[in-house]
């Protein structure tokens, strides 16, 4: 195949990575080409979400080391900024983030970035809206998600770049973690803080499903005409033998967890007596909360006073017939109940994933009682791996997600399928800090509202009263000793 040729056509290639639970926890890479169906899947039982995009884009790459255009898919804004934008700074400033700290899964990153550099076709990034009908980012969901449970099971063994166990042998999730001798052995010979040494070799640790291979350099690639005349049925095969996650069972761990949130809001329903004002959060979990109150509202008359948390929430509590009213038409609210996206064990915890956390917060400290309901897969030691929403002000906010960049906090405006930026219900955008982690949370909320543009922040600490966690069988209900 000569260069010409291959520049004829593009590979598209979606990447995911999977936590089971996010950090510490299984977690899952996979990758997937939407022309051959090819693949490749892999993980750790220890380890966090940002480490498997970024192995999986890093597999991505090395398996297509050839000189077709090559576009990668991935719903991680982390993984594509880690690999495009970020990494020219990073490298400029001898991998110190602007803070003077080093980067973050440094060793992935610059092995991406030797990747990229050396690939003889050119690499570009796409963005796609995650858990949103894309098939192909629902498969490769899947592989990931679906290694990341097999890890947990203890039916395939961990699976990743050198550099990804190199990340993980050096970060906190050391701890617990289950890594393959050779795979130690290996490791050790990988130079300190080499900034572009390649390890070209196959993942450690093969799996049972061995994908088609058709080049030196162990890529799961088809030849590139052939794959272009593969039929969308092969891919369906490739990615369903070998006992990956299929549709079915992805479908029954969602149905599983969909389950847990609505037992969890099922349960908090019953905290609401008739008369109450009752704040109505937003997001998945709150659905059930409204779906049941609209229930008990038609069938047993249930009268009560609902403000909401979100435009979404009202619509959906309306088409019940429950009265919603201003929250300045009210006095304190009795109850609210909402979700939330981390807890940890001193009730902190990180909201806004559904874009609401400005009027969920002011919500909140309005109440007399302040629940949140979740799945068990919310609950976590530290918060910070899930990306914490900022609302800032349209109005001159490039320069504040520039002050969040000199400060380390990695920041990503949140953007639509169309690309422009998404408004709340208050029309201003939101901007996710990929912070990994959080140390001091209190300092952090502080510099946060201090920063001019900035409206809210995601950080709820202490202020919820209960949590309400789905369980198989029965809610557990965890009780904030600060606020008896
Ligand atoms: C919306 C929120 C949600 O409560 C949070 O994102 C949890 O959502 P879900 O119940 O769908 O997991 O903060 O801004």
């Amino acid at each position: 195949m000569t260069a010409a040729n291959s520049e004829q056509y593009t590979d598209i290639v979606s990447t995911d990575g999977s936590a089971l639970r996010n950090p510490n926890g299984p977690m899952g890479w996979g990758w997937i080409n939407h022309a051959s169906g090819a693949h490749d899947a892999g993980g750790a039982n220890n380890g966090t979400n940002q480490i498997g995009e970024l192995c999986a884009v890093l597999e991505a790459l090395r398996h297509h080391h050839d000189s077709a255009r090559l576009l990668i898919e991935s719903d991680s804004q982390y993984a594509i900024n880690c690999s495009s934008t970020w990494i020219r700074g990073w490298k400029r400033n001898g991998w110190k983030n602007s803070q003077k700290k080093p980067v973050k899964n440094a060793a992935i990153i610059k092995a991406i970035d030797w990747e990229t550099t050396n690939r003889p076709g050119t690499v570009s990034f796409k963005w796609v809206k995650g858990h949103a009908g894309n098939k192909f980012n629902e498969i490769v969901d899947g592989l990931a998600h679906g290694y990341s449970s097999a890890v947990e099971a203890g039916t395939k063994p961990g699976r990743m770049p050198l550099e990804g166990w190199q990340t993980l042998l050096d970060s906190p999730y050391r701890q617990g973690l289950t890594v393959p001798p050779e795979v130690l052995r290996q490791v050790a010979t990988l130079k300190p803080g080499a900034a572009t040494a390649p390890v070209r070799q196959p993942c450690a640790q093969q799996p049972s499903i061995q994908p088609a291979r058709s080049s030196a350099t162990g890529s799961a690639q088809l030849p590139a005409r052939r794959a272009a005349t593969l039929k969308r049925s092969t891919i369906a095969r490739h990615w369903t033998q070998g006992g990956i996650m299929d549709d079915a069972t992805r479908n029954e761990a969602k149905a599983a967890q969909d389950a847990l949130k609505k037992e969890a809001g099922i349960a908090a329903a019953r905290l609401v007596k008739p008369g109450m004002a009752v704040g109505l959060g937003t997001g998945s979990t709150v659905r059930y909360l409204v779906d049941e109150l609209g229930r008990r509202h038609q069938e047993e008359g249930l009268d009560i006073t609902g403000v909401t948390t979100s435009r979404r929430t009202t619509r959906q509590a309306e088409s019940y017939g429950i009265r919603i009213v201003d929250i300045d038409d009210v006095g304190r609210l009795d109850l609210t109940i909402d979700g939330a996206d981390q807890v940890d064990a001193n009730f902190n915890g990180i909201k806004g994933g559904g874009a609401a956390l400005l009027w969920e917060k002011i919500v909140a400290v309005n109440s007399d009682r302040y629940v949140w309901i979740v799945d068990r897969s919310k609950l976590c030691d530290e918060i910070g791996a899930f990306p914490l929403p900022i609302e800032v002000i349209p109005f001159g906010a490039r320069h504040v997600v520039s002050r969040f960049r000199e400060r380390g906090y990695e920041p990503v405006l949140r953007t639509g399928e169309d690309g422009t930026p998404i408004r709340t219900d208050e029309n201003n955008y939101i901007v996710d800090l990929h912070l990994g982690h959080i140390d001091h949370p209190r300092e952090l909320a502080q510099d946060l509202i201090s920063t001019v543009g900035v409206v809210e922040h995601g950080l709820f600490l202490g202020m919820v009263d209960e949590v309400i966690v789905g369980n198989p069988g029965k809610p557990a209900v965890l009780v904030n000793p600060l606020k008896r």
